[in-house]
């Protein structure tokens, strides 16, 4: 199969590339702007004969679609992916998320290519009212750009789906953690344990509750659901049957690293407008494909802080709001 890996440079998307490219059958093109992306996180796939890397922006239409010919399925990652600056510039979601979107599906549509994968958010159910929350829960309410930006990219989708005969896999994701990760609440609670290992403030109360997923869980996931679904349209819910606190994640972040700082909270439920204050989704549907993860959140903290330890260079090069 060719595969085209829209945001392939990134946390999530590199990851993927790497498990697609490991048979050597697979030929994988990775497009990417390198916005949030790192040319190290594909060190090891430059030197494959079965690997292309095209820097592209999404909002080139004629580049994207000449970069996507010959391919067979869209696993289509790239996005502005932080949810909490959304409000700083409100064209941003769009652009990135809901036309970026859309040019990915038409240059699909001109290709004659009829298979995307999508990585959408939990945070498109706001602030859900059932909880473990599934995917047919209502969620006529959406309280960032980011997911409205998202559930609009879903939305188009389907539609493609419907008109034009496409294939669609739609992931709602937790937040994921792992290897790579460059962005998320223990990257900036690592951070700011660096400049100060004596203090660390919190935004929101610390009792925000949130459900978080190993991104070698996520991707098999994504393998799962991709291999054993035909449905037109296929919705699911990515994450674990744990959730904790925020409050929990410091508590391991400071163990693992043998720091106890004073912990200063901005105070209230939500971190931030637009933070969920419990974000725990209903997996049941992708458990019943056999699937299930290996490993509980306290690990995928400890892996994640392990590897930003380890990789020093993110913390500084992060591009972005994430590391402003
Ligand atoms: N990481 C999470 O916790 C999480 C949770 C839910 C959903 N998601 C979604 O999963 C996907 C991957 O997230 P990630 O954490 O790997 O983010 P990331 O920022 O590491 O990766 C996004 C990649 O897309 C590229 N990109 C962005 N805009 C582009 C454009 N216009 N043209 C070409 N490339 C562009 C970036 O350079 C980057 O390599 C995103 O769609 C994100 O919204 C992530």
């Amino acid at each position: 199969m060719n595969y085209f890996i829209t945001g392939g440079a990134g946390f999530i998307g590199s990851s993927m590339a790497d498990a697609l490219a490991k048979d050597l059958t697979n030929k994988i093109t990775v497009y990417d702007n390198f916005s949030t992306g790192f040319e190290e996180f594909l060190l090891k796939l430059k030197s494959l004969e079965n690997v292309e890397i095209i820097r592209g922006d999404l909002l080139d239409e004629s580049k994207l679609s000449d970069a996507m010919a010959r391919s067979d399925f869209v696993f289509h990652f790239a996005a502005n992916a932080d949810v909490r600056f959304g409000l700083k510039h409100p064209r941003k979601d769009l652009e990135q998320n809901t036309i970026a979107t859309f040019n990915v599906l038409e240059a699909m549509r001109k290709n004659g290519i009829d298979k995307i994968a999508f990585s959408s958010t939990g945070s498109v159910y706001g602030e859900a009212t059932k909880i473990p929350t599934p995917e047919d829960s209502p969620f006529p309410i959406q309280t960032s750009l980011y997911a409205s930006s998202k559930l609009a990219g879903e939305a188009m989708i389907s539609s493609y789906c419907e008109g034009y005969g496409f294939t669609g896999y739609i992931f709602r994701f937790v937040s994921i953690l792992g290897e790579r990760y460059t962005h998320g609440h223990v990257f900036d609670f690592y951070k700011k344990l660096m400049q100060d290992p004596n203090e660390l403030y919190v935004l929101g109360n610390g009792k925000q509750r949130k459900s978080y997923l190993y991104v070698q869980d996520c991707l098999r996931a994504i393998f799962a659901v991709i291999q054993n679904t035909k449905e037109k349209v296929n919705i699911y819910n990515l994450g674990t049957d744990e959730y904790c606190e925020v409050n929990d994640s410091i508590k391991w972040i400071c163990e693992y690293l043998n720091l106890s700082p004073k912990l200063i909270y901005s105070g209230g439920e939500h971190g931030w407008i637009g933070d969920n204050p419990f974000i725990f989704l209903d997996c049941s549907k992708v458990k019943s494909l056999g699937w299930h993860s290996n490993t509980s959140i306290k690990d995928a903290v400890i892996k994640t802080v392990k590897y930003i330890e380890q990789n020093k260079w993110i913390y500084t090069a992060r591009k972005g709001e994430a590391n402003a």
